[in-house]
């Protein structure tokens, strides 16, 4: 059996003191809706007391599907590294970027540079999406739909050239009979999202993974646990969405959660297993832990259950 933990959304904390020429962008917005909500609704207590109880889990792998950062000043995503390098090896955790790691043109190509290791496929030479990698049955699809966007909007991008190597990509580890598993900042479902949120060319991917198939999809972005599917070849696909990793409770959005999957199986096969671990408290000095939430067992397109 492999257990792959799910983290999202992090918008690690608290924001640096920023230059007066560092905000002179969509930045500045940024910058004064970190301080206005997040401030007070994303806190590291939270986000560190979760990655306590996915440690004592001890997952064979963690996807973290984005938005690490918040306004990607340089000081941002040179603190999240530190961060990625306390939380996991890079052969143990994979990372796709969201649209707050790309928050102003050339972000993301820092971003990139500086979290690399958590980004590369096997054997690549680089940081190229969709990477792959394999760990025991997975292949982690790493996509990035995360590209700069004008004030006020949060919408990703996967562009089509990175649509035909997901497509190819996904049909290749098909004739292998791997569990595939696609990790994406934005949702690719319909109406996931409000319209200035969206990922504008989610049809591309949808009709990638129609084609070409995939086990399991994984996203963020929205901050809400949300259990939806998307057409495959051989019936729908499972698309879970877990909240921000590090929300306080009593706020608009669900608490920090995690998921947690457990694989097992084989082609034709498999079971998937999922555990919502968060909190239950609403205060920090109730936290006494992280605990089971709910559990679930997802019906995989190809297997008999999932058919039947
Ligand atoms: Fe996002």
């Amino acid at each position: 059996m492999f257990r792959l933990a799910h983290l999202s959304d992090p918008h690690l904390g608290p924001m640096p003191d920023a230059r007066l020429r560092d905000l002179m962008s969509k930045r500045m917005i940024g910058y004064v809706n970190w301080h206005r909500n997040r401030a007070r609704a994303l806190t590291a207590s939270w986000l560190d007391r979760l990655v306590d109880d996915m440690r004592r889990q001890a997952p064979d792998h963690v996807a973290l599907t984005g938005d690490l950062v918040n306004i990607a000043l340089d000081q941002e995503i040179a603190a999240a590294r530190r961060w990625l390098d306390a939380l996991a090896p890079p052969d143990r955790l994979s990372v796709v970027p969201g649209n707050h790691d790309a928050y102003v043109p050339g972000a993301l190509r820092r971003a990139s540079e500086a979290w690399a290791p958590y980004m590369t496929g096997d054997g690549a030479p680089g940081v190229h999406f969709p990477y792959v990698r394999k760990r025991g049955p997975l292949a982690l699809v790493g996509v990035s739909s995360a590209r700069a966007s004008g004030p006020w909007f949060a919408t990703g991008r996967i562009g089509s050239r990175q649509t035909r190597h997901l497509r190819e990509t996904l049909e290749a580890l098909g004739a292998q009979g791997v569990f595939r598993v696609v990790m994406i900042h934005h949702p690719p479902q319909r109406g996931a999202t409000a319209w200035h949120k969206r990922l504008t060319d989610a049809s591309r991917v949808r009709a990638a993974i129609k084609r070409a198939g995939a086990e399991l999809v994984l996203h963020g972005h929205t901050h809400l646990a949300t259990r939806t599917h998307i057409e495959g070849p051989h019936g729908p696909v499972p698309v879970i969405c877990v909240p921000s990793a590090s929300n306080g409770p009593g706020h608009k959005r669900p608490a920090a959660r995690y998921n947690l999957f457990s694989i097992d199986g084989a082609h034709g096969a498999w079971t998937c297993e999922m555990e919502e671990r968060g909190f239950r408290a609403q205060t920090l000095e109730d936290a006494g832990g992280v605990d089971t939430l709910a559990r679930h067992s997802l019906a995989i397109p190809g297997t008999p259950a999932a058919v039947a």
